[in-house]
């Protein structure tokens, strides 16, 4: 088998678009995201030829200054456990070890056994494993609002990751994205003398109030958490949606009265990068 891989040209949409066809009952995002994608702005997107023909792909996303994420991994159903996806993993790795990125990352359902056992080879270790909980808005108090000087205690009990909102994607929380976030009203705190529970969460939309960093735990977290839920309402969302991955969230959110709509989760995979001495120029930000 003769593989070549290469960028991805406009060109290729109808081979794209033809591998991924059936993947997910014919509801995969790449198509959507091609004409995005295939210019290269958030990071290279790849493609696997084979006899002339793309048949698999994979993108490199620049989500940080040094942070690499992994996506739109997918192998046209008949070219399938011939090697092609980790062919493109190993790709997108030397590409982002040689260009300086210190860590690479991707998300996963839990049953998705090839992409375990891929993520095994390459070393990446399983850095959460997200569940999502969503409760519906209703009227009540909100919870606190953050202020400038929480910053630091929110970044420690709410990171070190944070998800962009719409999908499974996460980056490393930064202080100056905790700040952003007080100062736009997003960020909320718990506790009594000290912030013992923090959420920082995206922009409301009339279906649901994302929460993208959660930390804390106990009584504090709960009340937070049933505190969002009037916050929802304040927003004019139905509902608000969560991932929470440690047991002390994953017992608030239930306690809070959220229910998980599935009973799956999304594996979040890290795997850092030692830069190679004299390896290229900072990536730099999107
Ligand atoms: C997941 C997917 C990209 C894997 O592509 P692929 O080219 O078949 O994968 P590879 O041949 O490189 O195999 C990767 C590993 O998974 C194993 N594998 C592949 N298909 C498998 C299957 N159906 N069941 C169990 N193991 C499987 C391989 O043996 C290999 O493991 P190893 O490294 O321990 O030998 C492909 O199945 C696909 O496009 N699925 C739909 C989209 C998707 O799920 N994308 C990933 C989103 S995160």
């Amino acid at each position: 088998m003769d593989v070549v891989i290469r960028r991805a040209r406009p060109a290729d949409e109808r081979d794209v678009r033809a591998a991924v066809r059936t993947i997910w009952g014919g509801q995969d995002r790449v198509p959507a995201l091609f004409d995005r994608w295939v210019t290269h702005r958030t990071g290279p997107f790849f493609v696997a030829e084979v006899d002339g023909r793309v048949v698999a792909m994979g993108k490199l996303t620049v989500v940080g200054e040094r942070e690499a994420w992994l996506e739109g991994g997918r192998v046209a159903p008949r070219w399938r456990r011939k090697g092609l996806a980790t062919a493109l993993i190993a790709h997108r790795l030397a590409y982002a070890a040689k260009r300086g990125f210190t860590v690479a990352r991707f998300s996963t359902a839990s049953d998705n056994v090839p992409i375990h056992r891929a993520a095994r080879r390459f070393g990446f270790r399983r850095a959460r494993a997200y569940v999502r909980y969503e409760a519906r808005a209703v009227r009540g108090e909100p919870p606190g609002r953050a202020r400038p000087n929480d910053a630091r205690a929110i970044l420690r009990l709410a990171g070190p990751y944070v998800r962009i909102p719409a999908g499974w994607e996460w980056r490393a929380l930064t202080v100056s994205d905790v700040r952003l976030a007080i100062a736009r009203g997003h960020a909320f705190v718990a506790g009594e003398r000290a912030v013992r529970a923090a959420a920082i969460v995206g922009r409301a939309d009339e279906d649901s109030l994302p929460v993208i960093a959660l930390g804390g735990s106990g009584r504090e977290l709960r009340e937070l958490l049933a505190g969002l839920r009037g916050e929802a309402a304040r927003r004019g969302s139905n509902r608000v949606s969560l991932y929470a991955a440690d047991p002390a969230a994953r017992r608030a959110a239930a306690a809070a009265g959220y229910r998980r709509p599935w009973s799956g989760a999304a594996y979040l995979y890290e795997k850092s990068l030692r830069p190679r001495a004299g390896s290229g120029p900072s990536p730099g930000r999107r």
